[in-house]
């Protein structure tokens, strides 16, 4: 049926499970219809909103289409869209910022309420009603299976050679019945290749033939280059020190310029035979796969540039042998994080002394993009790694202060920090000794000296009664940094 036939299945209140993450396997046609629909019940004095739910960011089309015409009530989980973004910081629209590898459990657990409908892309539909997947699985498992009505849009400009790839794990039960995932490698395939859906859920299939948000690919820029060079540095020396095999350990890699420079500076490194086991896969790891330094690689959805996917197309076969596409509650999943011993590295928006991460939050209020999967690989990781450049807004923020205004990853999973200045090595210190390692090492020059002084003003305090010397703070100081950069538009005094 047509989108604006479908859409018309979709009702005030719902909770929408739609396909889609990081712009890749997103329903096209049936959130604009919707959009539209909705933006004409609201002229017309009505009340339409719904909850949308997705695997991670989607595009203009999706999140965007919605969240323009006050159609989200409520969002979870990671997303990236500026009018999304715009109107949950103006408190117009609820959004839950949930791990990626909770989200499906915790709507088998029925904590997040009833879901009412699945919107899901596939590739094709098989003639026994088996689906072959699109560019990306996230949770799509799950809407269909939890849904009570499914809407499946067949977009014909995914290609039909992605059958194959995929590999869907239907072994999960609840608690407590919970088995051991059997996966010992990252490139075990441990589901079948295709999602099952009860064809009598399906209220709607919808023809589409669009391309994913593939963007532009931008050459890393020379602080994204300096940050992969630090980390090539490491690895290399975590080899020699025999704390890494030759081949690494399979590598996690979040989204961005940071992320493809180390990506790159990877494929043209000294390192050979490694593994990825990420949830999204760019156009670096796509060149590693290319050139044979890695040998497989296993995602939840593939985000990749213009350029990148006319090369994934144009070599189909070669890429399915090496690519696996799982659900994302596998591609997260703590327990395999943990036994597979992910290297994983991701942005992050600053860091305080102590190795206190913040990935989520601007000035510790206003929300960037989400925690998305960093959290389920972070804390579970082989070695956690987390960068960005020193400072932001042309030097006036820097991206080390004294106490991180939101905290996703806490000190006790956040092992190295990575910026253009260089790397700390956090692991086997205590806070005060991380403190000195964190400034010295990646503290941008110019904040150095107040950092420096910041710490030796809360040691003395601490030393004369005025709080503890663990983890030395001046609480009345700790975020002015922030409330400085709010009020004069800078973190630091001008003298
Ligand atoms: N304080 C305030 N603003 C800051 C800042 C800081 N410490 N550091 C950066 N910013 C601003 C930048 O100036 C930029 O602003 P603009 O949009 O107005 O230009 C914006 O924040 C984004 O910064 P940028 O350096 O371009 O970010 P990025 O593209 O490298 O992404 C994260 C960094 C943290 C936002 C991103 O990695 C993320 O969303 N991470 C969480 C999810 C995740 O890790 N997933 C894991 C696997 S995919």
């Amino acid at each position: 049926m047509s989108a604006d036939a479908a859409a018309a299945l979709i009702h005030h209140g719902d909770n929408v499970g739609m396909s889609g993450f990081t712009g890749a396997g997103h329903p096209k046609a049936l959130p604009q219809a919707l959009a539209h629909r909705i933006e004409k019940a609201n002229q017309d004095g009505g009340h339409f909103r719904i909850g949308v739910w997705t695997g991670a960011s989607t595009a203009p089309e999706l999140d965007g289409a919605l969240a323009k015409v006050g159609g989200i009530e409520m969002r979870l989980p990671y997303q990236s869209d500026p009018t999304c973004r715009d109107r949950i910081n103006k408190g117009e629209m609820d959004y839950i910022d949930i791990h990626l590898s909770h989200v499906a459990q915790f709507v088998w657990f029925g904590f997040l309420g009833k879901l009412s409908v699945a919107v899901v892309e596939v590739a094709g539909i098989l003639e026994d009603g088996r689906l072959i997947p699109s560019s990306s699985v996230g949770n799509n498992k799950t809407w269909l299976d939890q849904a009570d009505k499914v809407i499946l849009e067949v977009n014909s400009m995914q290609p039909l050679g992605l059958e194959g790839m995929h590999d869907i794990y239907y072994g999960t039960d609840l608690p407590p019945n919970r088995k051991p995932i059997p996966m010992t490698g990252p490139g075990d395939r441990i589901g079948t290749p295709y999602l099952h859906v009860d064809l009598d859920k399906v209220v709607a299939v919808v023809e589409t033939s669009q391309p994913d948000r593939n963007t532009t690919f931008t050459p890393p820029d020379e602080n994204s280059q300096r940050i992969a060079g630090h980390i090539l540095d490491f690895l290399g020396h975590e080899v020699k020190k025999g704390r890494l095999p030759a081949n690494l350990l399979p590598l996690q890699s979040g989204v961005g310029n940071i992320a493809n420079a180390v990506l790159s500076g990877l494929n043209q490194g000294p390192f050979n035979n490694l593994t990825g086991y990420t949830e999204v896969l760019q156009d670096g790891m796509l060149e590693m796969l290319k050139s044979g330094k890695l040998s497989m690689a296993s995602s939840t959805a593939l985000s990749l540039s213009v350029e990148g996917m006319k090369e994934f197309l144009d070599n189909l076969d070669f890429y399915r042998q090496r690519i696996v596409l799982r659900p994302q509650e596998i591609s997260n999943h703590p327990e395999l994080v943990r036994r597979l011993g992910i290297i994983s590295m991701n942005g992050m928006i600053e860091a305080d002394i102590y190795g206190n991460v913040n990935s989520t939050h601007l000035m510790g209020t206003r929300i960037m993009n989400g925690i998305g999967g960093s959290g389920d690989f972070a804390r579970n990781a082989y070695l956690s790694i987390f960068m960005t450049p020193s400072v932001a807004k042309d030097g006036r923020i820097s991206c080390i202060v004294p106490m991180a205004s939101h905290v996703d990853h806490t000190e006790h999973d956040v092992q190295v920090l990575v910026t253009e200045q260089g790397l700390a090595d956090l692991r086997g210190l205590a806070p005060r000794q991380r403190a000195t390692v964190v400034i010295e090492r990646c503290a941008h020059p110019d904040y150095r000296p107040a950092l420096r002084d910041y710490v030796a003003r809360a040691e003395s305090a601490a030393r004369n009664g005025h709080g503890g010397m663990q983890t030395p703070h001046i609480l009345d100081e700790a975020l002015s940094w922030h409330s400085r950069f709010e009020r004069e538009g800078r973190m630091l005094a001008q003298d």
